[in-house]
């Protein structure tokens, strides 16, 4: 009886500490770039300043430099922990420098910003000698059985950033892609990585609540972008099936309550509101969509700008031209102008013939240091296509 009792509260007590699906935890060199978020308010007046640049420093490579391997990387997101900033790449592979070879791939990695003021100072905490070849991002040992086969392997790869939800906790998407030769991939929807960061013991604990959060039957919410306003998350999702990239799709969760279904909301532009009835992706569903672009999209970062007094939507079209566009709302809901203003034109590679740009993507908070209005300066991220190789560059661009 007494046993029973205990085993009834054991179980009790579990249910209540869900089991994530994945978990890993690793080491963080105590480097800190600090900055002061910004306070987006919730409704504010349309945008003041033109999206005209005064300056534009091309910084290159963004790489560790004193790293033991030559490290090539794509897409990729930012955000920031108690004062760390860390980043996320997709596929990064490690190159012996001493014989140019490859010494070890994985799906994705981490690695943290070594100082603002130089932005293509990275330093690697994955993919180094002491964590080896596994993602930073952790597989599910269903998903790791299939490591290390080129023509059926699981990737997980994020194109956009981090949200910070609190001091020490950042959610992120990724998509769960299958591989079923080096040419046909399945995306079976994507999943949701919970960062905590742990200013004590300089640690960063990455968990999957579940191997999908969204499956490829509804829209992938928080993949395309995401941004906390007000303790609300705003998750962003294109409608890749049936709008040719141009609908965007919008869901937003008190923060606090991400990993719990329950509380997520949907958006309808026909009503103007949010409910708990999510629009299903049957069909191109235009009237729900909270922003109807007059370009595809494939990339991009929603964000408060103090400069503009607006929400703004820096982004990459899907037509590979290298060019980073805006878009500008008043609200995290809208209405988005969508007028596409050019922001700037990065100089594609020379891979093959067609070395264009992809995973475009602006990280703010490298200039919301006090002193700084936010949103004035930018850094512009994308994946560059040399012949032999990707990796990530770094823009710093100053609004006129
Ligand atoms: C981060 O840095 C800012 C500016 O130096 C400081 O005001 C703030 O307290 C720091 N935050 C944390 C969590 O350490
Ligand atoms: C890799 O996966 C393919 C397809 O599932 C399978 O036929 C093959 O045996 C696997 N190879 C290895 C080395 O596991
Ligand atoms: C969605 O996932 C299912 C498996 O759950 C797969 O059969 C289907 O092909 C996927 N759809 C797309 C559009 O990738
Ligand atoms: C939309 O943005 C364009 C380009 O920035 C601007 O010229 C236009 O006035 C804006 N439209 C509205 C309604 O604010
Ligand atoms: C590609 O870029 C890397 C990094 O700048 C460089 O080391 C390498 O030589 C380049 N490869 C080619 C073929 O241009």
């Amino acid at each position: 009886m007494i046993f029973s009792t205990l085993v009834l509260l054991c179980a009790v007590a579990l249910a209540g500490a869900q089991t994530p699906a994945a978990s890993q935890s690793f080491p963080i060199p105590s480097i800190l770039t600090s900055h002061v978020p910004t306070r987006p308010p919730y409704l504010k007046t349309p945008v003041k300043r033109p999206f005209t640049l005064s300056t534009v420093v091309d910084w290159g490579r963004m790489n560790d430099w004193a790293q033991v391997y030559n490290i090539y990387r794509d897409g990729g997101g930012s955000c920031s922990l108690y004062n760390r900033t860390f980043w996320v790449y997709c596929d990064t592979t490690a190159y012996s420098k001493t014989t140019g070879k490859i010494v070890g791939a994985a799906s994705n990695s981490m690695t943290i910003a070594m100082d603002f003021s130089h932005p293509n100072r990275l330093k690697d905490f994955t993919m180094i000698p002491s964590t080896g070849w596994k993602p930073a991002i952790p597989f599910t040992d269903y998903e790791a059985s299939f490591s290390g086969n080129v023509s059926s392997r699981y990737a997980l790869w994020t194109y956009t950033n981090c949200v910070q939800l609190s001091e020490t906790r950042a959610m992120h998407f990724f998509l769960v892609q299958k591989f079923y030769n080096s040419y046909s991939s399945i995306q079976y929807g994507n999943t949701m990585a919970i960062y905590t960061m742990d200013p004590v013991t300089n640690q960063i604990t990455i968990e999957r609540p579940e191997q999908y959060w969204y499956l490829n039957t509804t829209y992938a919410y928080g993949s395309f972008a995401s941004v906390v306003v007000n303790n609300v998350a705003y998750l962003y999702g294109i409608d890749t099936s049936y709008s040719g990239n141009y609908d965007v799709h919008l869901a937003k969760v008190p923060v606090g309550y991400e990993t719990n279904r329950n509380y997520y909301r949907y958006y309808d532009a026909s009503t103007g509101g949010f409910s708990y009835t999510m629009p299903v992706p049957t069909a191109r569903r235009q009237s729900s969509a909270v922003i109807q672009g007059t370009e595809p999209f494939s990339t991009g970062t929603v964000f408060w700008s103090d400069y503009h007094n607006a929400f703004l939507l820096v982004f990459f079209n899907n037509w590979v031209d290298s060019t980073f566009r805006v878009l500008s709302a008043p609200s995290p809901i809208g209405p988005w102008n969508v007028s596409n203003t050019v922001l700037y034109h990065s100089t594609p590679g020379p891979r093959q013939t067609n070395g264009f740009n992809y995973g475009g993507n602006a990280s703010p908070i490298y200039y919301q240091q006090p002193g700084q209005v936010a949103g004035k300066d930018l850094l512009l991220q994308y994946t560059y296509q040399n012949t032999s190789n990707r990796y990530a560059k770094a823009l710093h661009v100053t609004f006129t």
